[in-house]
């Protein structure tokens, strides 16, 4: 059975909801109507084969590897669905993602954590994710950047966990929705997914973070031939297939990736460095300290659970950051420039200062 995902149902409560939101960890949205496409024929059912094709080009990977999903969610379930039965175990990192757990939960796998620290900058560290490892995991989880500090898995450190999981017939599965910020592909082929590091590992995204297309839910599962059939049988046993009109508006969307790449370079350029000047002005703040994305965690040690204090902010300054309650880090809280512009995200840092201040 699947349990609530309470940071999901904290999330729809409030973020889109207040005048200066440092919340949400994706790039605005963007509407049809500025896109300058085409409509699309909903009614061609050319349409599922042309989106398969359209995601193969943007991931420069063969079609025979690709399932398309409802973004990134969905693309995680049908991942655990093609590896995953009752009993067995996975391995996810923490602080993480809580869909990341939920998801295996509802299949009937074991969750267990592996620690991404604060004194390492949150890398995560083949050794102890070999000394956690069982003989019933059946695959090990991680987010490149990661959620909630925007650390990247390096390819060296995916390419070590999958030899880790080789060694046990498991698989090694990389949420790569925000894994494209470091150079946003203007040319709309995003040439660097995790899938091509290694046989076993498999890659889930979307267009949803970088491009601000995520009510359009593009999302796939990137995979061997093998985990793309277990993933393809999934799907049937449980949608059927995706509406036609996804495929349709998918597959247009996809080809106007390269602009809307520069759009979000446009929209994030500068901000980041805002962030670590406010972090480092801060007397007893630590900063995950992020290259590249859009939110980087603070964490404000000896404080206890944040939760009531943010949402206190929230509520009597209209300035949101995301509860690092949620991710397993009560401490602290992720802060994303994806949806103010600089005058307004500088602003919205003033106002978080009686959070920071205790
Ligand atoms: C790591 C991670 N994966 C997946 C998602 C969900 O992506 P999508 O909206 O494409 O389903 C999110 C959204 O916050 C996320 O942070």
């Amino acid at each position: 059975m699947f349990g609530p995902t309470r940071y999901i149902a904290w999330a729809m409560q409030f973020y889109g909801q207040v005048p200066y939101d440092l919340a949400t960890s994706g790039v605005p949205l963007v509407k049809w109507s500025e896109l300058g496409l085409p409509v699309p024929d909903i009614d061609d059912f050319g349409a599922y084969a042309a989106l398969r094709g359209a995601i193969a080009r943007h991931n420069d990977v063969p079609k025979a590897e690709v399932v398309p999903a409802l973004g990134t969610s969905q693309a995680l379930f049908l991942a655990y669905a093609s590896v995953l039965s009752p009993g067995d175990e996975l391995l996810v990192e923490s602080p993480g993602y809580e869909p990341l757990t939920r998801a295996a939960e509802g299949l009937g796998a074991t969750v267990r954590t592996f620690e991404r620290r604060a004194e390492e900058g949150y890398r995560v560290v083949p050794e102890r994710v070999a000394a956690a490892i069982g003989p019933r995991t059946r695959a090990i989880v991680v987010t490149s950047l990661h959620n909630p500090t925007g650390a990247r898995v390096e390819d060296d450190t995916v390419r070590e966990l999958a030899a880790i999981a080789e060694a046990r017939g498991a698989y090694v599965i990389v949420d790569e929705v925000y894994a494209p910020f470091d150079d946003l592909p203007e040319d709309g082929v995003f040439r660097r997914s995790a899938r091509k590091i290694a046989r076993n590992v498999i890659a889930v995204s979307s267009l949803t973070k970088c491009y601000g297309l995520g009510m359009y839910r593009v999302g796939w599962v990137l995979g061997a031939e093998e985990i793309a059939e277990r993933a393809e049988a999934a799907a049937l046993a449980t949608f059927g297939h995706l509406p036609l009109a996804h495929a349709s508006y998918g597959s247009a969307v996809l080809g106007a990736v390269g602009p809307l790449a520069a759009r979000a370079k446009a929209l994030l350029a500068g901000k980041r460095e805002i962030a670590e000047r406010w972090v480092a002005s801060l007397p007893n703040a630590q900063w995950s300290a992020p290259r590249d994305g859009l939110f980087g965690l603070v964490t404000l040690p000896g404080r206890g659970d944040l939760l009531r204090s943010i949402e206190a902010r929230a509520r009597e300054s209209g300035v949101l950051v995301g509860a690092g309650s949620f991710f397993g880090a009560p401490e602290s809280f992720r802060l994303s420039w994806a949806s103010c512009d600089a005058a307004r995200f500088a602003e919205g840092l003033r106002l978080l200062e009686p959070l920071v201040a205790g």
